[in-house]
């Protein structure tokens, strides 16, 4: 798996509103060649960017995303909380966010967040539509309910086992995805712990990585891509 050094974080980082195709947009102005973004499933089975369970933090809308229809979601604003200039911003679906990441040649982590009990639907329906999207992308999840049904669904997409600290059985997570890669929280890493995963020869990605000389001391220690919410912090040819 060859990661992107920097991906921007839930589309374009801190620079626009999250998990957006406006997000995507300033991403490859930017330069960032992987950004990663946030899925879940609407009422109707349809996968929309969304990252919390609910819609108030980042959109006009109330209630929970699965209660929600993608017809729903789509006439919401998903811009105006993060800056009046990106009013009317809609909540895209993934199918729209996978043919912009395409047309802006843009790697997508696509992480597969359910909500709560819909776990293996949603892997299963992120899976199809990826698989079937084409591109370049990778599929991650902190649910490993999620990752074995988006492998049972589609086998060759690479997966990636996230999770916040590495615990003991990060082994075992791996295999039972059968992942490529570990996705883990920069400020849990324990060294010995990337030490393992390294000479395992899995890929680690850490998230989230505000500063450049916190991205330079982790990729200086075997760490082979960070998650920000600051891509404008690199020039497009460090990315
Ligand atoms: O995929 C890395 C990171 O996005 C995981 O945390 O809460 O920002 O989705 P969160
Ligand atoms: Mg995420």
């Amino acid at each position: 798996m060859i990661y992107p050094r920097i991906i921007a974080h839930r589309c374009g980082g801190a620079l626009a509103p999250e998990n957006t195709l406006a997000g995507l947009n300033l991403a490859a102005r930017l330069g960032c060649r992987g950004v990663e973004f946030d899925v879940m499933l609407a009422a109707d089975g349809v996968p929309v960017l969304i990252h919390d369970e609910t819609l108030e933090r980042t959109t006009s809308g109330q209630g929970r995303v699965a209660d929600a229809s993608s017809a729903e979601l789509a006439m919401l604003d998903a811009g105006s909380r993060h800056h009046p200039a990106f009013a009317a911003e809609p909540v895209p679906t993934l199918e729209e966010a996978l043919r912009r990441c395409t047309a802006l040649g843009l790697w997508a982590n696509v992480e597969i967040k359910p909500s709560a009990g819909q776990d293996a639907e949603t892997g299963r329906a992120v899976a199809r539509l990826a698989a079937a999207a084409g591109g370049k992308l990778l599929l991650s999840s902190f649910s490993s309910v999620a990752l074995r049904a988006a492998a049972d669904e589609a086998a060759r997409l690479p997966r990636a086992v996230l999770v916040g600290a590495i615990e003991a059985d990060w082994r075992e997570r791996i295999a039972a995805a059968e992942a490529c890669a570990l996705h883990c929280a920069a400020r849990d890493l324990a060294v010995a712990r990337l030490e393992d995963v390294r000479a395992a020869g899995f890929p680690l990605a850490c998230y989230t990585v505000n500063r450049r000389d916190d991205a330079e001391r982790l990729c200086a220690m075997g760490v082979s891509a960070v998650f920000t919410d600051r891509p404008d912090l690199w020039t497009a040819s460090e990315m």
